[in-house]
């Protein structure tokens, strides 16, 4: 990929964007003339295929972040999001964070969790006992429901049990959970976690006496855990009238104030998850999952706290990391299917699994580093408005040409709303 052809790349017409795409070789010429006359949008045909009682496409924006180093590799970041500001605020973070040395990631290795939650056994410790001693049996049972993950080099690896205590006062009686450990490999990995859930529950309610309610993927993905950390110097952060000092020391306070206040943390980890929502639905992969158990783990210390850290290292520069579950695939689901989540992988560079966690979790981080800076100075109003003007222009009529002009009036009176907008555009035409 060469860079150099995407600078400025927002001030490019729709055509410019596209070519300067091809230029830097992260399309070819028929992949841009099919993105110039076909869009990304899911066909007729294939929508019906994908869900139940299809009436059509509900369509968000697509456009891309800019200047990500990650792990010394250059990144093109595709993001799906109707929020304006959040892909402007990404590619300013990692304009900065980029110019010193970017975004360093740590990925685990990628274990997704099955359950199968028995009810009504009655002698626990011995059935727990009896789980342990056919641990082997239970795995290779597990696996000979869904072979062809094994002969991928992936597939059930390890088990676990947990007694969840009764508890008489919500009359919620006791239950027991065999936990299955699985490598799903390049995929996310629910269709493969179930049918093992399902394949083994018999067999363990054999062994247990008990009844298997429950035999399912679990979202919290504990055992799937990627890292990105950034270091700033201080000469980086100057904004405005504030010093890099400030600016730095004002971010650790931010952060401080979202570890230990969850009214505070939400929106701090909203912050976060505008970066990776946006990219996890461009990929083409299920944000109700990582959504739900991102928020698990930001409250697996019994209060919900903040994703991300940021703290003052002993050479003065600031540095962030977030910590985030991410189980996602690079195969499966619409993954293959969605023009925009093929056309995303392209501009990826067809990341495997555990490079486009690292993706995700350094936009996280960005975002959340966009966010803070903007709250611990100006505020964040002064770039929101900017670009909610441009939505008023366009929610005013106003078409073309006209949508800047009205938006570059709008910024410069005392009631940006869209009866004004409305009134520059009468005035305009
Ligand atoms: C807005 O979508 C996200 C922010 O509220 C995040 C934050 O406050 O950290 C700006």
């Amino acid at each position: 990929m060469n860079t150099d052809y995407l600078a400025k790349f927002y001030k490019k017409t729709y055509t410019e964007k596209i070519d300067a795409l091809v230029k830097a070789e992260l399309l070819t010429e028929l992949q841009a003339d099919n993105l110039k006359s076909e869009g990304v949008d899911l066909g007729q045909e294939i929508g019906e295929h994908m869900i139940e009682n299809y009436i059509g496409n509900y369509s968000l924006p697509l456009g891309l972040a800019m200047n990500f180093l990650i792990d010394d590799q250059e990144t093109v970041i595709p993001m799906a999001i109707e929020e304006p500001s959040v892909i402007a605020a990404a590619s300013f973070a990692a304009k900065i964070i980029g110019s010193a040395g970017g975004f360093t990631t740590v990925v685990s290795e990628r274990m997704m969790i099955g359950q199968v939650t028995l009810k009504n056994v009655t002698e626990p410790s011995t059935a727990i006992k009896k789980i342990k001693a056919s641990k082997q049996e239970i795995l290779d049972r597990a696996n000979e429901a869904h072979p062809s993950i094994v002969k991928r080099g992936g597939g059930a690896k390890e088990l676990s049990v947990r007694l969840l205590e009764s508890d008489p006062s919500e009359n919620i009686p006791s239950f027991l959970v065999v936990h299955l450990h699985i490598d799903t490999q390049e995929a996310m990995g629910a269709n493969i976690v179930n049918t093992m859930m399902e394949g083994i529950a018999p067999y363990i309610e054999a062994l247990t006496g008990g009844t298997a309610l429950l035999r399912i993927l679990s979202n919290y993905a504990t055992e799937c855990i990627a890292t990105a950390t950034c270091t700033i110097p201080t000469h980086k952060l100057t904004s405005g009238q504030f010093s890099g000092e400030e600016v730095r020391d004002k971010v650790v306070e931010a952060a401080q104030v979202a570890w230990v206040d969850p009214y505070r943390a939400v929106t701090h980890n909203k912050g976060i998850m505008n970066g990776v929502d946006a990219v996890v639905v461009a990929s083409g992969n299920d944000w109700r999952a990582i959504e739900a158990g991102v928020h698990a783990f930001a409250a697996r210390s019994g209060q919900y706290r903040a994703l991300s850290k940021w703290h003052k290292d002993e050479a003065g520069d600031l540095v962030g990391t977030l910590s985030l579950p991410l189980p996602i695939g690079t195969v499966g689901g619409s993954i293959g299917i969605h023009p925009a989540a093929k056309l995303s992988k392209i501009l990826l560079q067809e990341p495997d699994a555990k490079r486009l966690e690292s993706i995700l979790v350094s936009v996280g981080l960005a975002q959340n580093f966009a966010a803070l800076r903007a709250l611990v100075t100006d505020g964040i109003q002064k770039g929101h408005m900017g670009l909610h003007a441009r939505s008023l222009a366009i929610s005013a009529g106003a078409k073309g040409e006209q949508i800047e002009q009205v938006a570059e009036s709008l910024k410069h009176t005392s009631h940006m709303n869209l009866q004004t907008a409305k009134a520059i555009l009468e005035n305009l035409t």
